[in-house]
């Protein structure tokens, strides 16, 4: 059996559905445990993590960067960084932000060195582009062209319906590999370098 931590913050409900559908994704995988947890609760308690086999890490983009919450989280893991405590547990990420590209990368981007930090293992999204060609319908898988991790735009004006169908796949798609690699990572034996 392997377990998922789905860490996330969400302001205004967005970016937790992309968390609920990162963990539905996981749970395609058989023997795989998921579980959403607030950022809010991870930063009062970083070490309640620490028995999660993978850590997917989701949080709005704000000011073209993680949420502040989110990041308040990252800071609070300084203890388990000092010691290592999480290398080589393998980590993923996802965002969600108004605009198409609204700065999107630069939050991945800070969750995946936020984890080489830690000596953990990025996952990326393990996708094609969707959107790259003339022929693409507008609806396809990772339709934003994330690599890094899942990205999702959600219409500020439309609230929770303005979260496509097609990011909301992208996310599961995270999820589900997310738990495969888990599952590989596992055959590893405890002791050998990697
Ligand atoms: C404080 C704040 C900062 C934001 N900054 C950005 C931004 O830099 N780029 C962007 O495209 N959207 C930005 N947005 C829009 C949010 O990313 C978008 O509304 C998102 O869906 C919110 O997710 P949530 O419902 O999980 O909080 C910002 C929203 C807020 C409240």
């Amino acid at each position: 059996m392997t377990s998922v931590g789905i860490v996330y913050h969400s302001g205004f409900g967005h970016t937790a559905a992309l968390a609920r559908a990162v963990g539905e994704g996981a749970l395609t995988v058989p023997d795989t445990t998921a579980r959403l947890v607030f950022a809010e609760d991870a930063a009062r308690d970083p070490n309640g993590l620490d028995g999660y086999d993978a850590l997917v890490l989701g949080c709005p983009t704000y000011m073209a960067g993680p949420s502040a919450p989110f990041k308040e989280f990252l800071d609070a893991t300084s203890a388990i960084w000092l010691k290592q405590g999480w290398k080589d547990k393998l980590a993923a990420g996802f965002t969600n932000s108004g605009g198409y590209s609204g700065d999107k990368l630069s939050t991945l981007t800070q969750l995946m060195l936020f984890a080489m930090q830690h000596g953990m293992v990025w996952v990326g999204l393990g996708l094609p582009d969707g959107g790259g060609s003339g022929s693409a319908p507008p609806d396809s898988l990772n339709r934003l062209g994330g690599y890094a991790g899942a990205m999702a735009k959600s219409d500020t004006d439309l609230g929770l319906e303005g979260i496509p169908d097609s990011d909301l796949a992208t996310a599961a798609a995270l999820g589900r590999r997310v738990a495969v690699c888990a599952q590989r990572w596992q055959r590893v034996p405890e002791g050998v370098a990697q």
